[in-house]
């Protein structure tokens, strides 16, 4: 495309013929494109070497370690996208959020929203709020090439979840007992977190993301009807304002097998779905015009060779008749994943589905 046809400035037309893009628009692939959600982390040792010493926060707002981190899974597993390496609490904490991100818990919040004057924490992000990603994607998008680069956030319930409970949740009671108790304050913190995580994509698309990622981690909490009702329009909300780039949106949940249809709905190019449901169900409950994203259980990572190639294959035999396939686990890399079975993983889908 000549420079006036492109979408927007500032995108790396040279991923725009990627697999990982080709498969997202549900466009023919030479081979099913392969990457893994949490890819970058403690399941390699070149992660935890360049972390030592360095908060997860602060890694996040230093470009060089950011830079250095997202790269380390593309040398090592040969995979078709990276991620930014980042956390959904990042735009959170730039707004002045008093959070932080405890080692083997997750991000923990000083003072928990429930009450209306608690959403006064959280104003409006600007793009100077987060200019360390601007920049980390500047020189990322120059290191990659031809390889895209994914941005992510968290969508508005897994953002409130976090937020209202204070912490890492189980049963998400607190949560639970604003959304029904006190519909209204619940409506304003989810719209207040969409226009947060909203501009918060826009900064990564405009420094050169390829694709995004909403993800609703927690939301699988939810029956389909609450979905709906409570949480929807804010995640509607945040796709929407994104759709203008052009850019492929995967949104992904764990435990949302009831919930897939919905989720489509709320305006993805590309669903994320988890182990629990085989991928030619979720492209019935998805239905056509949507490219899906998965799903093989992380923990098979753990068994033998054989096990892994034989699950794998069960993966790639119930997406054969998908319009568009992205291969990655059901949820993220475990810490403790052995990396090589990670590298042979890219490379055994990479040849079984090369066309
Ligand atoms: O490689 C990648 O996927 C990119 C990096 C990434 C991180 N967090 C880095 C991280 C991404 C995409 C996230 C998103 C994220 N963060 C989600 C959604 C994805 C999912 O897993 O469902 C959620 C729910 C969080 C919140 C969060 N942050 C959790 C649950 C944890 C783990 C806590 C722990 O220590 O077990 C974090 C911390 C975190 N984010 C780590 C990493 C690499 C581990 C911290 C460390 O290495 O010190």
């Amino acid at each position: 495309a000549g420079a006036g046809e492109t979408p927007f400035q500032g995108q790396p037309s040279q991923t725009y013929d990627s697999a990982f893009l080709k498969a997202c628009r549900r466009e023919p692939v030479p081979h099913t494109p392969v990457w893994f959600m949490r890819q970058a982390g403690r399941s390699l040792p070149e992660y935890r070497k360049v972390r030592e010493g360095t908060q997860m926060l602060e890694s996040c707002m230093r470009p060089d370690l950011v830079t250095e981190i997202t790269l380390q899974p593309v040398r090592r597993h040969n995979v078709d996208a990276a991620i930014f390496f980042s956390d959904i609490v990042v735009p959170l904490k730039a707004i002045g959020v008093d959070l932080d991100i405890k080692p083997g818990v997750g991000p923990v919040v000083a003072q928990p929203i429930r009450r209306r004057e608690d959403l006064a924490q959280l104003r409006d992000l600007t793009p100077e709020d987060v200019s360390y990603v601007t920049e980390a994607i500047g020189m990322l998008t120059g290191e990659l090439g031809a390889t895209p680069l994914i941005g992510f956030a968290g969508a508005p319930f897994t953002l409130a979840s976090y937020l209202v409970e204070g912490g890492p949740s189980k049963n998400h009671e607190h949560t639970k007992a604003l959304m029904y108790g006190d519909p209204q304050l619940w409506a304003d913190l989810l719209d207040r977190l969409a226009d947060i995580t909203s501009a918060f994509l826009k900064v990564q698309i405009e420094a050169g993301a390829s694709a995004i990622q909403l993800f609703d981690s927690w939301v699988g909490a939810l029956a389909p009807a609450d979905y709906r009702r409570s949480v929807m329009p804010a995640s509607a909300k945040v796709l929407e304002s994104v759709a203008p780039y052009g850019v492929p949106r995967i949104h992904f949940g764990v435990g949302t097998g009831e919930l897939l249809g919905l989720m489509g709905e709320a305006g993805a190019d590309v669903m994320g779905v988890d182990y629990r449901v085989a991928l030619d169900e979720a492209a019935r409950r998805v239905g056509p015009g949507k490219a899906l994203q998965g799903n093989l259980d992380p923990a098979v990572l753990f068994s033998t060779e054989e096990a892994v190639r034989a699950k794998t294959d069960e993966v790639l035999a119930a997406a054969s008749g998908l319009e568009g396939h992205v291969f990655n686990l059901g949820h993220g890399v475990l810490p403790t994943t052995p990396p090589d079975a990670l590298t042979r993983l890219v490379e055994y889908v990479h040849t079984r589905t090369a066309r």
